[in-house]
């Protein structure tokens, strides 16, 4: 039986596939259980500290929720609202919540922050979100990509089209070719993920015998695929600045019907693992449409709302996946 009692989760390469499989089926059994009432508590009495350097509505509510589906408690930590990184270094703020929680939560930038926590905090430590990598989502994406799908993990193709040299490009390369996907990443070449990642993504694909493909060419990458997904083409923390820059250059890499058609698979499906500019209905938006005049960024609103569109089912995903991670490493049999 797979054991995760007191493991990290950093980046998904912590897990092995089969240890990543674990935490899936995990989240399925849970959210199984969830539906037909007979959900069975595993944390009673534990207490989780949600660090948020950076904004969240996804990520928060899933742990929050499922922290008290299985009976332990949070401490939200807002971006303002605790020492760290300002009057206390982030190797005390360790040692001091190691004390008091089983367990901590840290979304922000620095990947280096969560390995430095997880270093000294002697409780499991988990990544919420950094700049290079999502690990959380990308459990709510496979397991959202196995409901969809009739097919084992190791025949899906999965294309995800935007900018791809930050957290979700990274996530997405990784996770495909650790599970033996066929992966394609189709994005300008000055937004690929860095070298590293890909020369990284092509060691696991010779063991997982997935396909990992890098193109800045739309048709080929989406050809014959399964799910398509996207991003934000600004993450959180960039510099309003780059907005004009990465309009420019994304533009072409937008999700419309006509790069789901140019799957040549009807029942393409779509992902997003949201906030979604799919409208400009927000104040960051309404700007964007003022100097573009667009009407959407990365996807446009007819994909977000059609059938293809899978986009809430992975959202509810959060949660259940972010249990199975609680249950796996604090739960008590
Ligand atoms: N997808 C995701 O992480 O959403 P939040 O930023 O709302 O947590
Ligand atoms: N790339 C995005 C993901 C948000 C969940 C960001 O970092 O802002």
């Amino acid at each position: 039986a797979t054991d995760l009692t007191g493991r990290h989760f950093l980046k998904e390469l912590d897990f092995t596939a089969e240890e990543f499989r674990h935490l899936v089926s995990l989240a399925a059994e849970l959210k199984a259980a969830k539906r037909a009432g007979t959900e069975v508590q595993h944390l009673k009495g534990r207490n989780i500290a949600l660090i948020f350097a950076k904004t969240s509505t996804r990520t928060r509510c899933a742990f929050e929720v499922a922290a008290a589906d299985q009976g332990a408690s949070t401490t939200y930590l807002d971006p303002s609202g605790s020492q760290i990184g300002h009057k206390e270094s982030v190797k005390d703020t360790a040692r001091v919540l190691g004390r008091m929680y089983d367990a901590i939560e840290y979304r922000g930038s620095g990947q280096d922050v969560v390995e430095e926590l997880a270093a000294h905090a002697g409780v499991p430590v988990y990544n919420g979100l950094t700049d290079d990598w999502h690990p959380t989502q990308m459990l709510a994406d496979v397991l959202t990509i196995t409901e969809h799908s009739d097919k084992p993990l190791e025949e899906v193709t999965f294309a995800y089209l935007g900018d791809a040299r930050y957290n979700m490009g990274n996530s997405y390369l990784i996770t495909g070719a650790l599970l033996g996907m066929d992966v394609r990443i189709v994005a300008p070449r000055s937004l690929w993920p860095d070298e590293a990642v890909v020369e990284r993504a092509r060691e696991l694909a010779k063991d997982s015998g997935a396909r990992v493909t890098l193109t800045e060419d739309i048709a080929e990458g989406v050809a014959g695929a399964d799910f398509v997904a996207t991003d934000v083409w600004v993450s959180m923390g960039e510099p309003k600045e780059v907005w004009d820059e990465r309009i420019a250059l994304l533009g072409p890499y937008a999700v419309t019907m006509d790069v789901l058609r140019a799957t040549g698979n009807k029942d393409v499906k779509f992902l997003h693992c949201l906030p979604a500019f799919h409208d400009l209905g927000t104040a960051v938006g309404r700007e964007i449409h003022e100097r573009h005049g667009l009407t959407s960024l990365e996807v446009t609103d007819e994909v977000f709302e059609s059938a293809h569109s899978v986009v809430f089912d992975e959202a509810e995903n959060r949660m259940h996946t972010i249990k199975a991670v609680l249950v796996a490493t604090l739960g008590r049999s």
